[in-house]
């Protein structure tokens, strides 16, 4: 059964008219993703290019609903913020808690929900994380929405709480969201998360349906811009071609190419184009805000430099607080992650 490629990201939105009452924050975020499974050493992570780096993942406990970090990870967390601080002394790390399965029974007692964040709230000050970030909680059936809003007004009570104790400044609260702010007609909790949390990290990627609703759902539904930081994937999706000489945008694909689901890190693709390129290059496709690339019958998209710079304006006329990219360790000599500095400093230096 041969179906569509289908890569038609939020960013077509890049064609409609733009907002161009550029917000000139100097706190703009630029975030990135490490990962504790990637062969990336923290030492050479290029904070400088960075405002915020988050570390992935710690884990909630099935029994007593604390949070942890997998032991044979913890060895890397310890000396994060401390090892990425060396290149970028102002760097914010944040302790990237993934929710999984045991979330939806984790928010459901008040006395469940006590442990979780006294845990996180202690694990982060531990470790000298700036705060957290909640990642891998998706609006769905078997995850109560209004105890998610519950979840995150404690959590925010108990953060300005410690704060007030400690005499340290507050801890950061973040989510990582879904792309859509509502699956199926369950909503997450958005005024809760509007009033309690510092920002949002929209994952705006790994979705391929054209008719699947997009990023601009969070702000027609009234999320405030300047709390949704834009997702940029360091990785992009391999597809076999149903005819090699049929290879341009929606071409029919008879399934993922490469790996199992098709999905490729940007340095993996660099090394492939140059080994079965023969001389050819990727193609940026602005109407699809995309590069790609086919050799016989693979086809691959990604964000290359010029997509990563279209997103990143996008952000910017858009009035977000942002963008992260996932993950580091996919990026090319840090060739993304400067594209998307440059592109700011470029913006900063046009306001003047
Ligand atoms: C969860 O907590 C229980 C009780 O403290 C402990 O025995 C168990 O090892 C913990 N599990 C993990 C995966 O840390
Ligand atoms: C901890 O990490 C190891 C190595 O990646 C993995 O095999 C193991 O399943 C992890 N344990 C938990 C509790 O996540
Ligand atoms: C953490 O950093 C300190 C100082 O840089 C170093 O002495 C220590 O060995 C590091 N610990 C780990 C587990 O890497
Ligand atoms: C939530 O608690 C109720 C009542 O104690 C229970 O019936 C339900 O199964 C729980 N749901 C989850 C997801 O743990
Ligand atoms: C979700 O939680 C709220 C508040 O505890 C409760 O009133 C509601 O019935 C729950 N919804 C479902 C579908 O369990
Ligand atoms: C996604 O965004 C585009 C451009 O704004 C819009 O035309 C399209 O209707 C959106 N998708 C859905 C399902 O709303
Ligand atoms: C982008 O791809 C579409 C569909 O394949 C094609 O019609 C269009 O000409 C391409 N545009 C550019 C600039 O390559």
């Amino acid at each position: 059964m041969a179906y569509k490629i289908v890569t038609l990201f939020l960013l077509l939105t890049l064609s409609l008219p733009l907002n161009l009452q550029c917000t000139s924050s100097p706190n703009w975020i630029r975030g990135g993703y490490w990962h504790a499974h990637s062969e990336l050493p923290i030492a050479e992570i290029h904070s400088a290019l960075f405002s915020n780096l988050m570390c992935a993942f710690a884990f909630i406990n099935s029994s007593t609903y604390n949070i942890f970090i997998n032991s044979t990870s913890e060895q890397f967390f310890v000396n994060f913020t401390n090892t990425v601080k060396h290149r970028n002394p102002s760097v914010i790390t944040l302790l990237s808690v993934w929710g999984g399965a045991i979330f939806s029974s984790m928010i459901n007692q008040s006395s469940n929900r006590r442990s979780f964040i006294k845990s996180s709230i202690e694990m982060a000050r531990f470790y000298r994380f700036h705060g957290l970030d909640l990642h891998g909680v998706l609006p769905d059936k078997c995850t109560n929405m209004t105890k998610l809003g519950t979840l995150f007004d404690e959590w925010r009570a108990e953060v300005t709480s410690e704060s007030r104790k400690s005499g340290k400044s507050q801890l950061l609260l973040v989510m990582t969201s879904h792309h859509l702010p509502a699956l199926e007609s369950v909503s997450y909790p958005l005024d809760s998360m509007q009033r309690n949390l510092d920002w949002i990290h929209v994952l705006t990627f790994d979705y391929y349906l054209p008719t699947r609703d997009n990023f601009t759902e969070w702000l027609k539904r009234g999320f405030q811009a300047k709390k949704l930081v834009l997702g940029l994937p360091y990785h992009g999706y391999a597809w076999t071609l149903v005819n090699p000489d049929e290879n341009p945008v929606g071409s029919p694909a008879t399934g993922p190419a490469i790996t199992i689901d098709g999905s490729v890190g940007y340095k993996f693709i660099k090394g492939f184009i140059r080994d079965y390129g023969y001389g050819a290059a990727s193609v940026y496709n602005h109407s699809y805000v995309m590069n790609f690339f086919s050799a016989k019958t693979t086809w691959v998209n990604f964000d290359g430099v010029e997509t990563i710079r279209s997103k990143v304006s996008f952000a910017k006329e858009k009035g977000l607080l942002g963008y992260h990219v996932f993950q580091l360790s996919n990026d090319d000599k840090w060739e993304l992650s400067s594209a998307g500095m440059q592109l700011l400093i470029t913006y900063q230096s046009k306001k003047f």
